[in-house]
This record gives C-alpha cells, structure tokens and sequence, in this order.
C-alpha cells in the first residue's frame, strides 16, 4: 500500500534534526525521535513563554496554565475520552500502571482477589500487581499467547471468573508487535465482572484509538514513545474510577483544604497530580498529538505494516534468521541470528549505522516462553522507509559473514 510516509524519509533530516544521513533508526518502540514542532513546542514553551501553572495570579502563569489545560484536551480528544478531567498527567506508563495498582488496586481489592496478566506483558505490567500482592495477597494469573505470539483470548475467557478483579494487558506487545483485540478483552473482563487496564504504549503511536470504544476500564501511556518528550505519561480513566480512587502522593496542588487535624483533597485530575507538573512537557505532548496527527494514524499504521511485511520478508530470505511474533505485527519486528548473540548483532549493526534494541526488552517472562535469554529488535516510526529496511539486511548480512 502506498501512502504519504513513503516519502518521508526524504523529509526526515527537515523534520528529525537528531536523525543524521545514513543513520537508520530502528529503536522506535524505546523512544521515538523528535519532530521539529515537538522540539520548537519546547524550546519556545521555556525560552519565550516559561511560568508555573494554576498558582500565579499574573497574566503569564495564567496564559501557561491555559497552554497546559489545553494540552489535557488535546489528550483527551486524541484517544477518545469522554471529557479532559479523565486524563491525568504521569510521568509515562510505569507510574500510570504504579498509581493504578497503588490507589485502586490498594482500596478496592482484597485478600483472595484475582487479577489476569499475560506472558508477555512489559516488566512496568508485571512488578506494580506483584508490589501490590505484597501489600494486599491477591492472586497473580497469567494467560498464555498462541503460537504466533498472540495473547490467547480463548485461554483468557476460560480463566476468568468472578474472583477476578482486573485484567492488566498490553495493546501491541513491544517485543512481538501483536495486537490485542481489545473490544474482546473487555467483554472477557466485564462479563465476569472485573475491569480492564490496557498498557497502551506501544499501540497510542502506531494505531488509531479511542479508548471509550474499546471498551477499556484504564488507559495508560507514555509521551517520549509518541514523539513527545520524557517524563509525561497518561493515565486515562472511566470518571467513576478515578472519582472513587483516593490520592496516590501528597503535596501542594492536589488538595481542597489543608489542616494537621484533617486534609480534602481536589477532585480528579488534580487529586493525582501532586507537586509541580511536568508543565513543558505537556506542551510537548501537545505539539506531538497534533504532529501524529497531521499524518493520521491510519497512514502511520499502514507505512509500519507495510515495513514490518519487507523486514519479515527479507529477513525470512536470510534462512539463519528466526522471527519472532505475528505476520501482522504492528511496527516492531524481533528475531534471532542462529549462533550469535542478539547484543553481538546490534554491535555489529550499529558499526553499519544501523541503531536496533537487543535484549529481554523488559519482558523477562516473554523471553522465558520463546525460550530464549535475548531477542534483537528493530522497530520502526515515521521516519523510517525502505532504505532503512536494505541497511537492516546488509547489517545481518555482514553479521553472517563475521560468524561464518
Ligand atoms: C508495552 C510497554 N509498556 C510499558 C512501558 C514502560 O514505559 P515507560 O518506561 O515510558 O514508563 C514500555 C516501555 O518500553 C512498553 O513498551
């Protein structure tokens, strides 16, 4: 298929300043490089505009805090949420799925309740619910993935029941790029009566979603995986939750009214967002929504579709070469060289100019079950076209002819 991004990498040193000529780029699924908006955003948010937010009395601490509400709704409308008082600014995934576990997971579950995972869940999906067992003793399942790498839905409803409180799952699977059918997950969750989290860090930048439609209880993602900077996640939730769940840190802003006998708190978002805000870093996110989405996501998802079919097919043709997950992934390809070490072929790939991720990919438990200590990755993002795809190739054929 072809579509808008197939020209872009000839746009790429424009648009992607920290991308040099002839450096092929495939560790998307860590970070995403920046677009020059996302990084003009910044640069102007502290050289030109800079000032606290929601406490300055004086015209620019109140035109920042604007800047700052107005990013919220960009988030919100972005993933389809019902109002911008569900978005609750975090500083990425990890501390969304930590302040889930902490503040819902803390209050509503207990002793003997159960919560579902999957094998191959990121590590920030795996050590919150086991912190929170600590605290708490509840039960830990853990669904299996289908032969292709898929979290299996069949095993998924035959272990629900109504012990279960939560089901925890990763959107795409950023070692194997399979993407979970969310709409059945959540009818799985609900019907047995328990929530569904969906760790949407790999799907926000390379899938068009809308989280009320899916069907999702919480919705959680970090910035700097879409083209955004570090530090600013999102943790989306249905209203009725995130009203009923109790602060998760304490500090200034969070809070209604505060004496030593007795301390209210603010209502949702703000009753999450304790101290000082990553204010800049939401105009960042801000600048990247609209970046993304001055391609479209359908356009971003076909380019990558279409990339991972000319890496799975050149890479098959290399017949040393194991592949790892669906057909289908989305944007993230992993795989094995026979007899060489996934860090051996990312340094000698990176001595081509080729940038991929070797590793557990914090996703030890996924390893465990392909059989494997470390899989090599390579991941793709807008910038990334064709010519990266050849240069992957010749690296693995280099690879070869060092090992014999
Ligand atoms: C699927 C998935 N979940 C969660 C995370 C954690 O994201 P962060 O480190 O930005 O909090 C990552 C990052 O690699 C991820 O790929």
């Amino acid at each position: 298929m072809s579509t808008r991004l197939d020209a872009r990498p000839l746009d790429r040193l424009v648009d992607f300043p920290a991308i040099p000529a002839g450096w092929a780029y495939l560790d998307t699924a860590a970070t995403a490089q920046k677009p020059r908006p996302v990084i003009d955003a910044i640069a102007r948010a502290y050289g030109e505009t800079y000032a606290t937010v929601h406490r300055g009395v004086y015209q620019r601490s109140a035109d920042m805090t604007l800047a700052y509400e107005a990013a919220r709704a960009r988030v919100a409308a972005f993933i389809g949420a019902g109002s911008p008082n569900e978005i609750v600014y975090v500083r990425g995934a990890t501390e969304a799925i930590n302040l889930v576990a902490q503040s819902w997971g803390g209050t509503f579950l207990k002793p003997g309740d159960r919560i579902l995972l999957s094998q191959l869940e990121h590590h920030s999906n795996i050590v919150p619910w086991q912190l929170l067992r600590d605290k708490v003793a509840i039960e830990i399942d853990v669904a299996p993935l289908t032969a292709d790498g898929r979290i299996d839905l069949d095993a998924v409803e035959a272990m629900l029941t109504p012990q279960h409180k939560l089901v925890a799952l990763a959107h795409v699977s950023n070692v194997l790029g399979s993407v979970l059918d969310v709409r059945r997950a959540a009818n799985a969750a609900h019907n047995v009566g328990a929530k569904l989290l969906v760790d949407g860090c790999q799907a926000v930048p390379r899938l068009p979603v809308d989280v009320q439609a899916l069907g999702a209880d919480f919705y959680v993602f970090s910035g700097h995986k879409l083209y955004g900077p570090t530090g600013i996640g999102v943790l989306w939730a249905r209203p009725e939750l995130l009203d009923a769940m109790p602060p998760y840190q304490g500090g200034g802003s969070m809070i209604d009214r505060v004496s030593f006998e007795r301390t209210t708190y603010a209502p949702p978002p703000t009753r999450f967002e304790a101290g000082t805000p990553h204010i800049v870093g939401a105009l960042g996110l801000h600048a990247a929504i609209d970046y993304v989405e001055s391609i479209g996501l359908e356009a971003i998802h076909a380019h990558e579709t279409a990339l991972v079919r000319q890496t799975r097919d050149a890479l098959r043709s290399l017949n040393s070469v194991t592949l790892f997950g669906p057909e289908d992934s989305a944007g993230i390809v992993s795989f094995a060289v026979e007899g060489v070490h996934p860090h051996d072929v990312g340094t000698i790939l990176d001595e081509g100019q080729v940038a991929i991720r070797a590793g557990h990919h914090c996703a030890q438990p996924l390893m465990e079950a392909l059989g494997v200590p470390a899989t090599a990755r390579a991941s793709f993002g807008v910038y990334n076209g064709p010519v990266d795809v050849e240069a992957l190739v010749q690296g693995l054929q280099r690879v070869r002819r060092i090992f014999g």
